[in-house]
């Protein structure tokens, strides 16, 4: 072709071959090499249809298909040598094909672009890690539900503002990550089915001359349609947002779990004992069992929103279609969809392993007057009172118990009774914890019996 430096692939016109840095910074081998699959995977797709078509001859088309086997059985195998001067995965394969079958590799790139085969790689690329956040959440959802099941009666405090509010479930509060998590996975459901059309065959921008069948390869390649547009199919990076979005939202649940497991986990809490194997001691406090795993999953937001602003920020000027700049929009989206798989994976084992300590959590749900709440409603209930004038006489006895050192349960009928007269022995029996909850009983509410039917629920649609 031509016997210059120039690039083999793309050098016609070029006389020298680039300067060292240019090649540093135009090279993305180093990083697409992991779309290899997705590459070759198009490629055969590519060559059926051109044979279909007549636009290949079938010898041609088979002396392609071959090589591009060996290709990716070489790349799977560790003996592929990768070469920064072809700049990115799709050259490599190409000039690699190209040494392999001869003459016919230079004909596989007909009616077809680096711009549609990087769309289509990519898109495939973050279609497969939908699908994997989908499982990892599957798992984790159903992780919860059995730490739900286990201990859908059993009490703690339900905070707001991080100070004790309510008496919940422990089964309540795993089933709201469920709902959380469940949400994430429909989002990365929804973003997979719009993601789903294929830009092959968009070729440069405009399209090709050549009779090819988007429609046939579209459906070889598992998407529901060609795009509609080829100016879009090459420009747009949406799908790899609409990724990144799901993700980061994802990964902000990940991360207040986590940090509730972080302060559950603390000697002041004791709420949970986190396994040694998500754990990790300290080299000079012997006493210590850190919850590394739940602080990494804490931080992992920060890389997954980071890759999401920078890919914002990579496209937010570019005017159509497609421009290098596209190339940045990889290797961060390879780091979230890596950070969330591992922080998923992570937060389903520390969730399998952990144990709720039961008779810590029924403490401190008794504690902090967790039921004052239930004393007005008793106030309204029984004597009628509006629920300003019983959240008043509520706010008395909570001062008196408070002055006294004790909590709720503990004052007198008496001492009750002096704030309130028509206050009765019966009151004592919503002052308990187990009785607090047992009473919500409102659609979606903290009782047992609502707790297992959302359980009821759930264990059907997870299977
Ligand atoms: N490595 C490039 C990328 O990731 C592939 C597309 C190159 N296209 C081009 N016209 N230079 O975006």
């Amino acid at each position: 072709m031509n016997d210059t430096k120039s690039n083999a692939m793309w050098g016609g016109r070029f006389a020298a071959g680039p300067d060292a840095i240019m090649e540093a910074i135009n090279a993305s081998i180093g990083f697409d090499k992991r779309l290899y699959a997705q590459d070759i995977r198009g490629s055969r797709a590519h060559a059926a249809m051109l044979a279909a078509q007549g636009i290949l001859t079938d010898k041609d088309a088979e002396a392609i298909r071959e090589g591009l086997l060996t290709v990716l059985s070489e790349i799977e195998g560790g003996s592929f040598e990768f070469s920064t001067a072809l700049e990115d995965i799709h050259m490599n394969v190409e000039a690699r094909l190209k040494a392999l079958i001869g003459e016919p590799a230079g004909r596989l790139h007909t009616a077809r672009s680096r711009n549609d085969q990087v769309a289509l790689d990519f898109r495939m690329w973050v279609r497969d890690q939908c699908d994997a956040a989908i499982d990892g959440l599957t798992e984790l959802m159903t992780a919860l539900v059995a730490q739900a099941e286990a201990g859908a009666d059993w009490v703690m405090p339900g905070f707001t503002h991080l100070q004790t509010a309510q008496p919940v479930t422990w089964g309540h509060h795993m089933m709201a990550y469920v709902e959380m998590f469940a949400r994430d996975r429909s989002r990365f459901a929804d973003a997979r089915v719009r993601m789903n059309e294929s830009p092959l065959g968009a070729a440069a921008l405009a399209g090709t001359s050549f009779p090819i069948d988007r429609h046939a390869t579209a459906e070889a390649l598992g998407f529901d349609r060609p795009s509609a547009n080829s100016l879009d199919a090459v420009a747009d990076r949406d799908f790899a947002l609409e990724f990144l979005s799901a993700a980061s939202i994802c990964a902000m649940h990940l991360s207040r779990f986590a940090e509730e497991l972080v302060i559950w986990s603390s000697a002041q809490f004791r709420f949970v004992a986190l396994s040694d194997r998500f754990s990790t001691g300290s080299s000079i406090m012997p006493q210590k069992k850190n919850p590394d795993a739940a602080e990494l999953i804490r931080a992992k937001i920060g890389r997954i929103l980071g890759a999401q602003v920078a890919l914002f920020t990579i496209m937010k000027g570019l005017p159509l279609t497609y421009s290098k700049d596209m190339q940045e929009d990889k290797e961060q989206t390879f780091d979230a969809a890596d950070s969330l798989m591992l922080a998923l994976a992570a937060m389903e084992g520390m969730v399998k392993d952990m144990e709720a300590n039961r008779p810590s959590l029924e403490a401190a749900a008794a504690s902090g007057f967790s039921t004052a709440t239930d004393l007005a409603d008793w106030l309204v209930r029984e004597l009628d009172l509006p629920f300003r004038d019983a959240h008043h006489v509520t706010g008395t006895l909570v001062a008196m118990a408070e002055k006294k050192g004790c909590d709720l349960p503990d004052l007198t009928l008496a001492e009750m009774q002096s704030v309130h007269e028509g206050i009765r022995e019966d009151v004592f029996g919503v002052l308990g914890v187990h009785n607090s909850v047992a009473s919500r009983m409102s659609y979606g509410g903290t009782a047992p019996e609502q707790v297992r039917a959302q359980l009821a629920r759930w264990k059907e649609m997870l299977g």
